[in-house]
């Protein structure tokens, strides 16, 4: 079995990480979306790793390499534009030859992995299995409707006026009959070749199309309610480990990573949290459920229940929560004359100023 993994898609920037170029590499507790992904692929057992690659493909090739950092042989399939997820299906018909295969969306999280349902669909192997979960706004996903007996009978991409609240998640796992089915497709409404309308084709055909519906899933939408949310529940399944260094007169509480290369200088923090590599926490508080990332500085300065992305910096400035600050950001106190708050601020930021 292979898995073809899709971390394609244009460079559009994304919601609310303006400067994340691609969106697979938005960071959950410091590490890459996508990762968690790889990991478990590898954890069930696949070793062989077509990867969809877009305008990001640098960027992406250089995060995985070759895969061994997962115990994964990863092979790059560039995709020319981003033309539907079926369509990816059809570039990778040589490298999956006949295989049955997984194929994984970079961009989805899926809580405890995917070994479970790699085995299901080994042992009963119908013609494809697709996975479900209930959402609160089904209109932002390929939505599944189905019989008294749960059996899938219709799929809809996007649907104004969804059937059910059931989504598509973004694993699928297909045997070779699918090749069939997208080439049978034609483009959707926006241009792409929707894997949803080939699952569909597969139904329609007879084909034995199951489904599973799972709970612990996420995907950015743009929610930072939602992204600091799923960063709290890894954050809560992590082991301490401090590998930087921590001053005499600073204090670590519970499961907290110190990275190698970061320093925590007289301050206190309080797990479930994780400081990245090269970050120094200088007199200031790290309270739960925070994730700072790589080359920061905290100084003078509290945050909790907050994602910092890297080579940002916090200074003086009292207390900060339920926060998502991007990459290069500085946060510092406004001088006392003129009394006024100074803002530059990249597209679709948002702001709550007490005052
Ligand atoms: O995330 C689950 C949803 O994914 C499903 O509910 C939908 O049925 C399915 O169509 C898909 O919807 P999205 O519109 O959210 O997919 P998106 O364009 O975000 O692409 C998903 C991933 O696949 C993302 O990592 C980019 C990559 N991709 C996408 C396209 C269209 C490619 O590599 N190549 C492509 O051509």
């Amino acid at each position: 079995m292979k898995a073809l993994v899709l971390s394609g898609g244009a460079g559009t920037r994304l919601r609310p990480i303006t400067h994340t170029s691609a969106k697979q590499l938005v960071p959950v507790a410091n590490k890459a979306v996508l990762f968690y992904g790889l990991e478990s692929i590898a954890e069930a057992g696949i070793t062989d790793v077509g990867m969809i690659v877009g305008d990001t493909a640098a960027e992406i090739e250089e995060a995985v390499g070759d895969g061994s950092q997962f115990g994964l042989k990863v092979t790059y399939i560039p995709q020319e534009r981003p033309l539907g997820l079926a369509h990816a299906v059809l570039i990778a018909r040589d490298y999956l030859g006949d295989d049955d295969f997984v194929m994984y969306l970079g961009d989805n999280f899926i809580v405890g992995g995917i070994t479970g349902l790699v085995d299901e669909f080994r042992s009963n192997r119908p013609d494809a299995q697709i996975l479900l979960t209930r959402v609160a706004d089904p209109r932002a996903f390929g939505v599944a409707e189905l019989d008294p007996s749960g059996q899938v009978i219709g799929l809809e991409e996007k649907p104004d006026r969804p059937k059910s609240d059931l989504a598509l998640v973004g694993v699928y796992l297909f045997t070779p009959l699918i090749h069939d089915a997208v080439r049978a497709i034609e483009p959707s409404w926006r241009g792409e070749l929707e894997i949803t309308h080939a699952i569909q084709h597969l139904i329609d055909s007879r084909a034995d199309v199951r489904c599973t519906v799972i709970t612990g899933y996420w995907k950015d939408t743009g929610n930072v309610g939602d992204m600091l949310e799923v960063n709290r529940m890894v954050l809560e399944g992590m082991d301490r480990r401090i590998d930087g260094e921590v001053d005499a007169a600073s204090e670590t509480i519970g499961r907290v990573v110190v990275e190698e290369g970061a320093r925590i200088i007289d301050s206190r923090i309080v797990g479930p949290a994780v400081i990245g590599s090269g970050t120094v926490i200088r007199n200031s508080y790290v309270g739960p459920f925070t994730s700072i990332a790589e080359n920061c500085r905290v100084t003078d300065s509290e945050v909790e229940f907050s994602i910092v992305l890297r080579d940002s910096s916090i200074q003086g400035v009292g207390r900060i929560e339920s926060s998502l600050i991007g990459r290069h950001v500085e946060v510092t106190p406004a001088p006392s004359v003129p009394s006024a708050h100074r803002l530059v601020l990249g597209d679709h930021s948002k702001v709550q100023i007490t005052s």
